[in-house]
């Protein structure tokens, strides 16, 4: 029996329940948004503990910042990586299960990683606040070596799902089969990077965003915080201009047949990601007065970076003639409208408290008059 038919045969019987176009469109913008809180969370951890260990009086108040940020972004790293869970569950469940099932050990291992970077994050968070704090810095480091080898995992299913033509030697050594689900097959250094560098792009904005929200504030100090933009606009510069070179080697490591080099949406994406790096540039003089623009730019260039790994994903499994869009259709109405009731009410209750927490933060009072 041929790869692909195997592939097909491998799908759900029962079908999708909605044109799969729109799983394949929410999976990408839900991944955008997974992937900028994943970044903001390693980001925002190691530069907790870096500030932490420079000892001075802003560094200290900086690094106490973004170790309680760090927990709400890890927080919503874990939650919007859900969503794309779910989708890619959906419409390539062969790739996905057949990946697991080869590294189950470290799928199951994966929740640990992350389980166990929350603790020490909260361990190094908490203690903090209090007086003394020896010997608690480690905690950081720990918390930034967990996420890191969380999104080692991540990756590594997903590289091993892209490579259905290697499955069945991973599986059998000579006649053995290999069960034990301990084993890593496949991984991609370059393409691991190119998910972890723009932590430090995107907590540099992040860093430039809380200058600029505090700025109206009279009980905050201006110095102190246009030292925080200043510092932020310049790593994400420098973090940028890596992540380009990373850009490159990643994409001149995958195989020629796949022809992505000549890809419109690789250089859409590419295009995207040097716009933000001119914006950056712009913004080094007055990072306060570009953050929001920054901040647009770089969504717009994770976006595009979504974009291309999911038609990278096409190009990889269209070799073996699969495609979403065959998916067998069940068309569904009831689930499917229950499924974007619950996400619009979703955004309807979080508008609230998120609008509230706003106004407190920016003005200092609830009804944004300031304080
Ligand atoms: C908190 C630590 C996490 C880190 C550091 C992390 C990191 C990453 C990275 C780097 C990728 C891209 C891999 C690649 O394309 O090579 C990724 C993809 C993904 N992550 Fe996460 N992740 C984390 C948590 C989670 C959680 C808790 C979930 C699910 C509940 C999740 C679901 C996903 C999904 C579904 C993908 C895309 C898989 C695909 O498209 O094939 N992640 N993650």
């Amino acid at each position: 029996m041929e790869l692909s038919q195997i592939l097909n045969g491998l799908r759900d019987p029962m079908g999708v329940p909605f044109y799969p176009w729109l799983f394949q469109v929410l999976m990408v913008l839900t991944f955008a948004l997974h992937i900028i809180f994943v970044n903001l969370a390693i980001g925002g951890s190691f530069m907790a503990f870096y500030e932490h260990y420079k000892k001075g009086e802003n560094n200290k108040k900086l690094s106490g910042f973004l170790a309680r940020a760090s927990t709400v972004n890890l927080s919503s790293a874990v939650v919007l990586g859900v969503a794309p869970l779910l989708f890619v569950q959906v419409i390539y469940d062969p790739f996905w299960y057949v990946s697991n099932l080869l590294s189950a050990w470290w799928a199951v291992g994966f929740l640990c990683f992350v389980t166990a970077a929350f603790l020490a994050l909260y361990a190094f968070y908490l203690k903090r606040k209090s007086d003394n704090m020896k010997g608690f810095g480690f905690f950081g480091v720990v918390t930034f070596v967990l996420l890191l080898l969380a999104g080692f995992v991540m990756h590594l299913l997903t590289v091993q799902s892209l490579e259905p033509a290697q499955w069945k030697a991973w599986y059998l050594t000579g006649t053995m089969m290999n069960t034990s689900g301990t084993t890593i097959y496949d991984f991609s250094i370059s393409r691991y990077l190119h998910f972890i560098v723009p932590s430090f792009a995107i907590t540099g904005v992040f860093m430039m965003l809380y200058g600029w929200f505090f700025s109206n504030r009279k009980d905050m100090d201006k110095d102190y915080l246009h030292w925080v933009a200043v510092s932020g606009a310049k790593m994400a510069l420098w973090a940028t201009i890596v992540q380009i070179i990373v850009g490159f080697w990643w994409l001149f490591s995958l195989p020629t047949a796949l022809k992505f080099t000549t890809n419109p949406f690789l250089w859409i994406g590419a295009i995207l990601g040097v716009v933000f790096f001119f914006v950056l540039m712009a913004a080094q003089n007055a990072p306060e007065k570009y953050a929001v623009l920054t901040a647009l730019f770089a969504f717009l260039a994770v976006l595009g970076m979504s974009v291309s790994r999911e038609v990278l994903r096409m190009a990889y499994l269209g070799k073996f003639n699969y495609s979403i869009y065959t998916y067998k259709l069940n068309l569904h109405w009831g689930s499917t409208a229950l499924f974007l009731l619950t996400f619009v009410m979703g955004i309807i209750v979080m508008a609230y408290p998120l609008t509230i927490a706003w106004k407190l933060g920016r003005y200092g009072t609830a009804n944004g008059e300031g304080a």
